[in-house]
């Protein structure tokens, strides 16, 4: 019987016709912002209101969230921004970090050639250069069209008053309280025992963005702030030097796109993986009629934890930095061989990740970060992922200057097959090298339906980032949901090795689960965390705007 809705499902695989979902998020008519915070939703969304466009409100939220969420938030990490202007061009900037020149292959080994456990994450040699001054500027060189003053006037003015401690902010501080004072001493800042609805100030940061207005990105680079961040890191046993830092720049990089019925979707392309993933699992899963499945259905989730299977193993085999290693996108993402890669898939039997390799391929080759999504009044759109990579990153603050440090050399392979902090492991074309960046799995997503923007998506979530972007997409075209359920349904995750599903806790039936481990599947049974933490914008049919900020966070649509 099962095998018979199989085939039907194939068979039929046309698209489910689209019903009219009545939006349950917050909705405007012209503008919006989505974000981990609501002081940087409003922020953006205000410069926005004054005249701003989409790329000063991505500028001016990027920054908030420096100031408002600084478990993620950042100007001591970098990201990726993805973007659709209002007449159809796309493009995306890569403000990734990049490995100091000092670093070497086997930095995170001891002698014997195995992993130091901690070295890549919670040393002062897991800071990688951070991109996000030089990406911000970079955006709004190119394509911002208010004055830099007035982007930061207000970022400037929340660092200066202070932020609310929300109640989940305060159980983070709380966590990664011993951590923090571990590295930085008790004295720093951010060791204080804040309770919900203090207010944290960030005098010594609203000092250095100031710096930064006057002297502009050269002075995170080259100047006053370089040199004190420099010495910081060299007390503290690191290796990123001022050479480092003057010789960091943002990129801007052909975005990843492909269609999937009849959505083209325009993703971030390596030193991301996020698009090449979600480009093979949309591709593999296509031929399948998800909608006939069934929502989080016994069917949905075998066809998409077996594309996800595939997809990852390719990730962990061929994707690395394009600038040092030679990546086959063409071929990992061509129909022919991605139908060939589901060509073993049962729907009576699991597949097992041991019997899943990468893909023959010819050569001619706690999970933090945060999203926001942007729409301005002309239909400009962003999507824009930004990291410290762990929760505060290495929990490396700078008191002087008033940030913490990313971590993310972890995100490097540092030795084949050796896992990194999410269980993601890599290979050769992740090896780290001087210069280098490391992979990620950020995933900041633009989608058209029929040529007109349909939907802005991103999550942060290591390496559960790609597939809870999936579920956001497919949520709304396949099983139309409204863009806040989509965001609100619960997930599920797998990612090749470890050889598990992962569900959200509570939230899938046991009948489903039960059933598909007696087919075989793998099931994560240890209590699961959260997986991704969505923040999007769907384009409701009126041309309105539906915003889907995640309750798993403090997120927060605003607009107008
Ligand atoms: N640091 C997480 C990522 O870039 O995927």
């Amino acid at each position: 019987m099962k095998k018979k809705v199989f085939v039907f499902s194939i068979i039929c695989s046309c698209s489910f016709a689209q019903q009219k979902i009545a939006p349950t998020g917050l909705v405007t008519s012209k503008a919006m912002v989505v974000s981990a915070r609501a002081e940087a939703s409003k922020i953006g969304s205000e410069i926005m209101k004054k005249g701003g466009n989409a790329f000063d409100a991505m500028v001016a939220t990027e920054l908030a969230l420096a100031v408002a969420y600084p478990f993620a938030g950042n100007i001591g990490g970098g990201g990726f921004m993805v973007y659709r202007k209002s007449n159809g061009e796309v493009g995306s900037l890569d403000y990734r970090e990049k490995a100091p020149l000092a670093a070497t292959k086997k930095m995170f080994l001891d002698k014997d050639g195995n992993v130091v456990t901690g070295k890549s994450t919670e040393t002062a040699l897991a800071i990688g250069v951070p991109g996000t001054i030089a990406g911000v500027f970079a955006v709004h060189e190119k394509l911002g069209s208010l004055p830099m003053s007035e982007i930061l006037k207000p970022v400037i003015a929340l660092a200066e008053t202070g932020v609310i401690v929300t109640q989940k902010q305060q159980k983070q501080l709380e966590i990664y309280h011993d951590a923090i004072v571990k590295v930085n001493g008790p004295k720093t800042l951010m060791a204080g025992k804040f309770k919900e609805n203090d207010i944290i100030k960030y005098p010594a940061l609203a000092s250095t963005l100031k710096r930064i207005l006057t002297n502009g990105k050269d002075e995170f680079y080259k100047g006053e702030t370089a040199k004190i961040l420099v010495n910081y890191l060299q007390k503290k046993g690191g290796i990123m030097s001022l050479e480092d830092l003057a010789n960091y720049e943002a990129k801007w990089r052909k975005p990843l796109q492909f269609d999937y019925k009849d959505l083209k979707i325009t993703s971030m392309a390596p030193p991301s993986s996020g698009g090449i993933c979600l480009a093979q699992i949309m591709k593999m899963i296509e031929p399948f009629n998800l909608a006939d499945m069934g929502h989080n259905s016994e069917q949905s989730i075998q066809v998409i934890v077996e594309a996800e299977r595939r997809a990852y193993a390719d990730r962990s085999q061929f994707l690395g930095d394009p600038d040092f290693v030679k990546i086959p996108i063409k071929a990992l993402t061509s129909d022919s061989y991605l139908s060939s890669r589901m060509s073993n898939f049962n729907i009576d039997k699991a597949c097992l990740s041991s019997e899943i390799r990468e893909g023959k391929i010819t050569y001619n080759e706690s999970m933090e970060t945060t999203h926001y999504s942007i729409v301005d009044s002309q239909g400009n759109a962003v999507a824009a992922t930004t990291t410290i990579n762990d929760g505060f990153g290495s929990k490396y603050y700078c008191d002087e200057l008033g940030f913490f440090l990313n971590n993310e050399m972890d995100d490097f392979s540092a030795k084949p097959g050796s896992p990194n902090m999410f269980g993601l492991v890599g290979n050769e074309a992740n090896s780290i090298a001087p210069g280098k960046r490391m992979l990620s799995s950020m995933t900041p997503t633009i989608v058209e339906k029929n040529g007109k923007l349909f939907m802005v998506v991103g999550s942060p979530g290591g390496s559960t980032i790609i597939t809870s972007v999936l579920q956001a997409i497919l949520n709304v075209y396949e099983y139309n949901l409204s863009m806040q359920e989509a965001v609100n349904a619960p997930r599920f995750h797998h990612q090749w090795l470890p050889d598990l599903i992962t569900f959200e806790p509570d939230a899938f039936d046991n009948i489903t689960i039960g059933n598909l481990k007696a087919k075989g599947y793998l099931i994560n049974e240890r209590t699961t965390p959260v997986i991704g933490k969505l923040d999007c914008i769907l384009v409701l049919p009126d041309n309105s705007l539906e915003g889907g900020a995640d309750f798993r966070g403090d997120d927060k649509a605003a607009g107008f």
